[in-house]
């Protein structure tokens, strides 16, 4: 069964009849691939899906693409009841508020913050990005009442956050990541690449190849032994003012890797034109 939710009171009355447990995929629209898999999932594993789908505007910044951001609810609606069909006897609810009110009522206040480890990385290029991500999640989290959330890899320093912040408030849901859907050519789905022009998207496969790189040179030898082929690959990328950022960091918490880290996260943003595009590969090593 298919339905589209559009108001918060109308969640709360579908939520007075449902006794099954919810499997949460929160998303801002325009639905590809990647968005796909995570609904997958969800389905497979729960009775019953709620997918959001809300352009939040407290994440984006004031010089970023909040008002060009492809808002596609009709064609999103039409690919979820095609995943939906691939079941049967489950149930798959979207809740795509129909105004900004629904989410942040007249007079809202509150700002979910996670310090540290949203303020480096994505955080640094965009100050206030995960704050405006963490609030709204919390908020989906309530007003979904899942007990699962699905989220992708590509976001991977968005999941760190996430975690953090269901950790420190006790949240009772459980996260689960996905990993990152790709097309043919490498490059991360997102629903930014449609901004690339044939000749930018050439120039954006540069994210992917770099990170390919390092990876190779971790697997084949160890973190020590790899550091100066690294640090040249890392110098001479962001002498180019394309990368936002290019970083090794600890898997489990983004903090410097250490003797005692076994798995690293090699994280890249890169901007062509005015598309800024993210992706990451996870690595274990050895230190030494
Ligand atoms: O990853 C996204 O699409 C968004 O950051 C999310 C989690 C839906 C919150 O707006």
């Amino acid at each position: 069964m298919f339905k589209l939710i559009r108001k918060i009171e109308d969640l709360n009355s579908w939520h007075a009849s449902n006794s099954k447990a919810i499997g949460l995929v929160p998303t801002m629209g325009n639905l590809h691939v990647g968005h796909l898999s995570l609904v997958n999932k969800s389905l497979n594993e729960n009775s019953v899906t709620l997918v959001t789908i809300f352009v939040n505007p407290k994440q984006f910044g004031p010089n970023e693409d909040f008002a060009e951001y492809p808002r596609t609810l009709e064609r999103d609606c039409e690919l979820l009841k095609e995943e939906l069909d691939k079941f049967s006897g489950k149930e798959l609810v979207v809740f795509a508020p129909a105004s900004t009110d629904e989410i942040y009522p007249d007079g809202f206040s509150t700002i979910i913050s996670v310090n540290g480890i949203s303020e480096i990385l994505c955080g640094a290029d965009r100050p206030g990005h995960f704050d405006g991500v963490t609030t709204v999640v919390h908020r989906l989290f309530n007003i979904s009442k899942a007990s699962t959330a699905y989220f992708g890899q590509k976001d991977y320093q968005q999941v760190k956050v996430i975690q953090r912040m269901v950790l420190d408030m006790g949240l009772q849901i459980d996260i689960k990541t996905l990993p990152i859907s790709r097309d043919e050519d490498g490059l991360a789905r997102s629903s930014r690449n449609q901004y690339l022009t044939t000749e930018a998207r050439q120039m954006a496969l540069t994210l992917p190849k770099t990170l390919s790189q390092i990876e190779k040179l971790l697997t084949s030898d160890s973190w020590l032994n790899s550091g100066v082929e690294i640090n040249k690959i890392l110098e001479t990328s962001l002498s180019d003012k394309r990368w936002n950022y290019l970083e090794i960091k600890d898997a489990n918490n983004l903090n410097e890797v250490t003797p005692n880290t076994n798995k690293v996260v090699i994280l890249g943003a890169f901007k062509v034109d005015k598309t800024r595009l993210i992706d990451n590969r996870l690595v274990k090593i050895n230190y030494a």
